[in-house]
């Protein structure tokens, strides 16, 4: 479903380039819940933001459901980015000045102009969040957490293929983060794919079929990690336990490496 070859990003600053991105591929199938790790500055939000089609790779092949995206111009991609992919970020990126129903209606408004429609299906999900009863306050005036359902509520409304996360629970406490992860677990057991960037290896674990750890300049998949244990794990599981380990200390070779 989602298929990178050879994936190249190099940013150009005046007489400077930076190679982030050399040679990556992969493939993630559907229904997978893949979790990314890595030191800060390696590439990875760079990456989401290709997968996102919020940015052009400068070289190399990226399919999503077949479709080719290098050939898309920019009315395809922008098509491509709202009906297929649903984003959340760190920053929850909300509308300030819009209501939670106006923020989560955004996308098919977008498409179809405001139809009864958008509302029912913005409502439906709004609910799933858990967020009824806020549907007509403004981001501002709700909780981190709650701000971040709404994000959620808002990758979810059109029904994507697959959701992109790039630190979904960085500005939250930890039963918030725990909150926003088990919507995950929902979306993805629903038949979501779900790719995850996060610092957090035990929130890295709970849910992935795969942990990919990266390192950086450019940037390359070390290892993928297939957690044993049958999904939601739990803090405890002891699968969990010594997958975190071996991940933990995965990650401390590659900081003292870097620092050599
Ligand atoms: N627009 C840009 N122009 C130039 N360089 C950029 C740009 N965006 C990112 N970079 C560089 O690309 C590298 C990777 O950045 P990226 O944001 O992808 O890292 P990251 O792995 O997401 O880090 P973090 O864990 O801190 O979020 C960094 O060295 C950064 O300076
Ligand atoms: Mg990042």
């Amino acid at each position: 479903m989602i298929e990178l070859e050879d994936i190249v990003k190099t940013y150009t600053k005046g007489s400077v380039s930076t190679e982030v991105l050399k040679g990556v591929s992969f493939r993630i199938e559907e229904n997978e819940f893949v979790s990314i790790m890595g030191p800060s500055g390696t590439g990875k939000s760079t990456l989401m933001n290709i997968l996102g089609a919020m940015d052009k790779p400068t070289g190399g092949r990226y399919s999503l459901n077949d479709t080719d995206v290098s050939t898309l111009d920019d009315n395809e991609l922008s098509l491509l980015r709202n009906r297929s992919i649903g984003f959340v970020f760190q920053q929850f990126h909300l509308l300030d000045r819009a209501s939670v129903l106006r923020n989560v209606m955004l996308p098919l408004v977008y498409e179809d102009g405001d139809s009864g429609d958008a509302r029912e299906r913005a409502e439906e999900v709004i609910e799933a969040v858990g967020l009824a009863e806020r549907m007509h306050y403004r981001p501002t005036e709700l909780s981190g957490g709650q701000q971040q359902r709404v994000a959620i509520a808002r990758a979810m409304v059109t029904n994507p293929v697959i959701i992109l996360a790039d630190e979904p629970t960085g500005n939250l406490d930890h039963r918030n983060g725990l909150e926003i992860l088990s919507l995950f677990q929902r979306l993805n057991s629903e038949g979501r794919t779900i790719l995850m960037i996060t610092h957090d290896v035990e929130e890295a674990l709970l849910l992935a079929d795969e942990v990919w750890i990266c390192s950086g300049a450019p940037m390359r998949i070390l290892d993928r990690i297939e957690p044993p244990g049958v999904k939601p794990r739990r803090a405890d599981d002891p699968a969990l336990v010594e997958a975190r380990s071996h991940i933990l200390q995965r990650l401390q070779k590659e900081a003292d490496d870097a620092a050599r």
